[in-house]
């Protein structure tokens, strides 16, 4: 702790394997797949298939993020293809109660995803039941976008709900994470950082997952 995990929505689609193989040889700790239906949000990326495919390849879990309308459809869909960790948008689960414990039921570590205009109040029902917050830092949709500042207070508020509940829920930022930002992202509290642009633009991939390990350990809450 604190975690790194890349984001594949911003690697090379046309040789995954190589990418794949330069996150498992690094000091990334989770694959983290961002799945877009088009509707919840205005991109469309990919599904189960190229799940299952980078699982056969990947030596560290998989972090996947659905940007779905009615992710409940598909919960085993998602596990059979090798998923780790499954989280759903807050602002996408109609009935969240029960697609939490319906993931955690088929044996995935749970999330909810929170976009930018949610509140972290609205998860304090639900804190207790869950593995991972996933704070969205940008509107999801798109890598590459700017960090939007109003994050940090939300990761203060989050954390300290997080211990006045008792949770061991993790939180997770998405969005925009730099080397410049990463130092106040993970001092605010953050315990997970999704990074794409920042690592897979870089000249040197690995290096810079090591970088951000190296600013996340030493500014860690
Ligand atoms: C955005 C996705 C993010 C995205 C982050 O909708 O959820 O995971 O890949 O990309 P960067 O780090 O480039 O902002
Ligand atoms: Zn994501």
């Amino acid at each position: 702790m604190p975690l790194i995990a890349p984001s594949v929505l911003s690697a090379d689609f046309a040789n995954l394997v190589a990418d794949i193989k330069m996150v498992n040889q690094s000091k990334a700790d989770w694959f983290h797949l961002d799945v877009m239906d088009g509707v919840f949000v205005p991109n469309i990326t990919f599904g189960m298939p190229v799940i299952s495919a980078i699982k056969k390849h990947a030596a560290k879990p998989l972090d996947v993020h659905l940007m779905i309308v009615h992710p409940e459809r598909y919960i085993s869909d998602f596990k059979k293809a090798g998923t780790d960790v499954l989280t759903v948008h807050l602002e996408a689960s109609t009935h969240l109660h029960r697609t939490i414990q319906e993931i955690k039921h088929a044996g995935m570590k749970a999330g909810v995803a929170i976009n930018p205009h949610t509140p972290a109040e609205s998860l304090s029902e639900i804190i207790g039941e869950i593995d991972l917050v996933c704070v969205m830092s940008v509107n999801p949709g798109f890598g590459g976008q700017s960090f939007i500042e109003n994050t940090y207070h939300k990761i203060v508020a989050l954390r300290k709900m997080i211990e006045e509940k008792q949770s061991s829920a993790l939180i997770e930022i998405d969005g925009g994470v730099t080397l410049d930002n990463a130092a106040r992202i993970t001092h605010s509290g953050a315990d997970v950082l999704v990074a794409g642009n920042t690592v897979f633009s870089s000249a040197d991939p690995t290096a810079t997952i090591s970088k951000l390990k190296d600013i996340a350990l030493s500014f860690q809450a």
